[in-house]
């Protein structure tokens, strides 16, 4: 299958985004903090040709058609995504009639890798070259995080089509979400990431999601700041009721821990960073309350086979657990959590 086998066509553009894993700095970005997720080796394409008043679009994914005018409400599909970024595209001032799609992704769905962001910028890439729109990488991560607010509905923040947009193969990205100054980092000599999916899914992923946003929001107003990135004293969250404290305190700290991962990246020190992953995991899980049993033991398995470090990644509630190791390590530590973990991928 093929667009031209769709559509009768050849496509008149292309272009590739990938999915990432989030290394430090998770429940930061819609708090205008700090992260530092990096891409995966694995993307999705999207081909494009041009259309007139609807939007459609094949995913060989789910092997459909789907096709709706451009006024349509969202549906709860893929083309959401693509009729979401159209929008935000006409939204902004851009001249974009309508258009069609060709979608092949490898990135793993529901797994907290971002597949959804990096369908967004790719169809946005695609969308650029096609109706030769002056944008440059860093409005289509912004474009691509409002179709998901506005369009799709998910208060998302803006570290994944960031890093999906302007990431770097192999490096850390690391970024400041207030004033998107952004730098790639190498990451640490002689160690290998690798991302760990039990399959789990998400469980009431959107809800508890946008419930922590809320609280975060409310913490904020309540320290009297415009976001928790700017609590300079991190005592100041204790005397806020339970569990606003309790929501506060990890955001205030990851942001620290992003800080010196960034520190740790630069200086080549694996082991800090390995610590630095541990102590967001626990907080994720004690303070912020996203994890699940299963991630936490995961975690635990991961260490005692010889990580440096390991957390869940993305937005918790299940989805996948990132580990960072030595690269010598890495055959004896993924057959160890096979044989504990039948069903285990392991990326
Ligand atoms: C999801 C969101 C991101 C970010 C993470 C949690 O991936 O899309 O914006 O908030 O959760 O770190």
């Amino acid at each position: 299958m093929g667009f031209q086998e769709i559509f009768g066509a050849l496509p008149e553009a292309s272009a590739k985004a990938p999915g990432r894993v989030n290394l430090l700095g998770e429940h930061t970005d819609y708090q205008e903090g700090f992260v530092l997720p990096a891409p995966l080796p694995y993307s999705t394409r999207v081909e494009a040709g041009r259309a007139e008043g609807r939007v459609e679009a094949y995913s060989e994914n789910v092997r459909e058609l789907r096709a709706r005018p451009l006024e349509s409400p969202p549906q709860g599909d893929f083309l959401d995504y693509l009729l979401g970024v159209v929008l935000a595209l006409r939204e902004a001032g851009h001249p974009v009639p309508g258009a069609r799609f060709y979608v092949r992704g490898e990135v793993p769905m529901g797994a907290g890798l971002s597949s959804s962001a990096a369908l967004e910028v790719a169809a946005l890439k695609a969308l650029r070259l096609l109706y030769r729109l002056p944008l440059s990488d860093r409005e289509v991560a912004v474009l691509a995080q409002r179709a998901e607010s506005a369009y799709v509905g998910v208060r998302c923040g803006l570290m994944d089509q960031m890093v999906a947009s302007l990431g770097e193969l192999g490096k850390a990205f690391f970024l400041d979400t207030r004033t998107l100054t952004h730098e790639n980092l190498p990451l640490p000599p002689k160690t290998r990431v690798a991302v760990l999916d039990l399959g789990l899914g998400r469980r009431l992923a959107e809800a508890g999601y946008n419930q922590r946003r809320q609280e975060a929001e409310e913490a904020a107003r309540r320290l009297g700041v415009r976001a928790l990135r700017d609590v300079a004293d991190p005592s100041l969250v204790e005397g806020l009721p339970e569990p606003l404290n309790k929501r506060a305190r990890h955001v205030v700290s990851e942001n620290l821990r992003v800080l010196r991962g960034a520190e740790a990246l630069r200086r080549g020190d694996a082991r800090t960073f390995g610590e630095l992953m541990v102590q967001s995991h626990r907080s994720l899980s004690q303070d912020y309350e996203v994890s699940l049993p299963e991630l936490d033991q995961l975690v635990e398995e991961a260490l005692g086979a010889g990580a440096l470090g390991a957390k869940l990644t993305g937005a918790g509630f299940g989805g996948a657990v990132v580990a960072l190791l030595e690269e010598g390590r890495y055959e004896a530590f993924r057959k160890a959590l096979l044989s504990r973990f039948p069903g285990l991928r392991v990326l």
